[in-house]
């Protein structure tokens, strides 16, 4: 892009002020802001304008007194079926996986991509370790492909990459793993000003991991899943160790009920959980995030004394890929957040604010679900499948969720194998053997320390 066409194109959006340094900046800053200009959406930027407190134009209020959903659980002659259905999808490679991992590991003051945090109890293998390892499992055990598409943020992309890359890709074909960027949205003043936080820079963040769908769209993926024959797909976050990827009985429910999508949902902890809860609204489903969830709402009781609104969301799912692809068409709801974010003074300098001053947005995957034709509901035991790495300490951290891998490969050679691990061991299991115990015993591979 010339100087003269984003002059042009900021004077159509009232964002002059993005050059007001120009002048004083050198080649190299010149051209990267105006690298930054053109990647701007400035439609996008006109719908998160219109967001904004001061735009006069509050989000409407959604139709239809939320209600708790029905949700399924699988067992006995369906759970046989499911399995089977998932089994043959999975064979008939006909299934691929998303993995979105845009996150930093920040909160856990670890320096780098989220994934490549180091969460194996003995081995220290990364996050990115035992999501690799159970599509590698998969597609051995079902002798069939499985592309794994992997979303990165702009700022974690070449660092994932070569993370895989400094780990052969965990054993997985390299022409099966795609990796993506995410879009980058610019933050915004209260007056809806696009913020520079250094005179050649515009302050950008992620657009939230619903900015997958235009992300697959613009990078090609939907093509090559077609492509490769791929209808289903399997939909995660990068923070937990736990989940079974692609799980079969998951995977062949959703076919079976020829869902679009299909949640899987676990009991909350307790009332205050923050994990997204789905819920009926009128005919259809709707997903509310926990910080939109009301107190009366999350302590609700029905008349046993349970939590009305029961189960909430992992974000765990399974898509069908052309409902991917029919949404991916669709402007995607925005949320806006209120950050401190750095601005420049009149005379360059970056002021650092301790207040929040501005805004970012972001778009939400689950925010498609309303769209669904159908929807399928599956609760699980969270104990089995869901302990996320979100906090450097308490609840949810990389002790909790290390605890939790041991007691559940505890439990899988309890019940599989009848091998009981005392509970003072430590104990690992390599995801490449862990569908199963009669996995674990063929390969013989148990990885146990003194
Ligand atoms: C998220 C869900 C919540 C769910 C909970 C389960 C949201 C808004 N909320 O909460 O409903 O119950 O997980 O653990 O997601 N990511 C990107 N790009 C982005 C932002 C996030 O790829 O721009 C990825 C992260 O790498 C991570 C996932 O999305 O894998 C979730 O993001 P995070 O911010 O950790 O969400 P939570 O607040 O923990």
């Amino acid at each position: 892009m010339k100087y003269e066409q984003a002059t042009e194109i900021l004077r159509q959006n009232g964002q002059e002020h993005l050059l007001r340094f120009w002048k004083t900046l050198g080649k190299a800053e010149q051209k990267s802001l105006l690298e930054q200009i053109e990647s701007i959406d400035f439609r996008e930027v006109a719908r998160c304008r219109a967001m904004l407190p001061g735009a006069g134009k509050p989000a409407a209020a959604k139709k239809g007194v939320p209600t708790a959903p029905k949700v399924t659980v699988l067992k006995g002659a369906l759970l046989k079926k499911a399995v089977a259905a998932g089994e043959r999808e999975l064979a008939a490679g006909r299934v691929g996986v998303l993995l979105v991992a845009g996150g930093q590991g920040s909160r856990l003051g670890f320096e780098g991509p989220k994934g490549a945090y180091p969460i194996g109890p003995i081995s220290n293998e990364p996050l990115f370790y035992f999501h690799a390892r159970k599509v590698l499992a998969l597609s051995r055990r079902y002798g069939a492909s499985i592309p794994f598409y992997i979303m990165t943020s702009m700022a974690n992309y070449a660092d994932t990459v070569a993370h895989f890359e400094e780990h052969g890709f965990y054993g997985l074909d390299k022409k099966d793993v795609i990796f993506f960027k995410q879009g980058m949205w610019p933050g915004m003043t209260e007056d809806g000003k696009i913020i520079l936080d250094k005179p050649g820079h515009v302050f950008m963040s992620p657009d939230g991991h619903g900015g997958m769908l235009a992300a697959l769209k613009a990078n090609g993926c939907f093509e090559d899943m077609a492509k490769r024959g791929v209808k289903t797909l399997f939909y995660f976050q990068v923070d937990n160790p736990l989940v079974n990827v692609a799980e079969p009985a998951f995977v062949g429910l959703h076919v079976l009920e020829k869902s679009e999508y299909s949640l899987k949902l676990c009991a909350k902890r307790n009332p205050r959980e923050g994990l997204g809860m789905v819920v009926r609204r009128g005919r259809g489903f709707d997903m509310i995030e926990y910080t939109e969830m009301t107190r009366e709402m999350n302590y609700r009781k029905t008349a046993d004394g349970d939590l009305y609104f029961k189960y909430g969301s992992p974000a765990i799912h399974v898509f069908d890929r052309e409902f991917l692809e029919r949404e991916a068409k669709k402007d995607m709801p925005l949320h806006l957040a209120h950050k401190k974010i750095a601005t420049v003074d009149d005379a360059g300098k970056t002021v650092v604010h301790d207040t929040a001053n501005g805004y970012k947005f972001e778009k939400f995957i689950f925010d498609i679900l309303p769209d669904a034709k159908r929807v399928t509901l599956l609760a699980f035991d969270r104990r089995d499948e869901f302990a996320p790495v979100k906090n450097a300490e308490g609840s949810d951290s990389p002790q909790t969720c290390r605890d939790a891998l041991r007691a559940k490969w505890r439990r899988q050679l309890a019940g599989d194998l009848h091998i009981i691990v005392p509970s003072a061991l430590p104990l690992e299991i390599d995801p490449l053997y862990m569908y199963d115990g009669s996995d674990i015993l063929k390969r013989g591979f148990l990885l146990q320390k003194n």
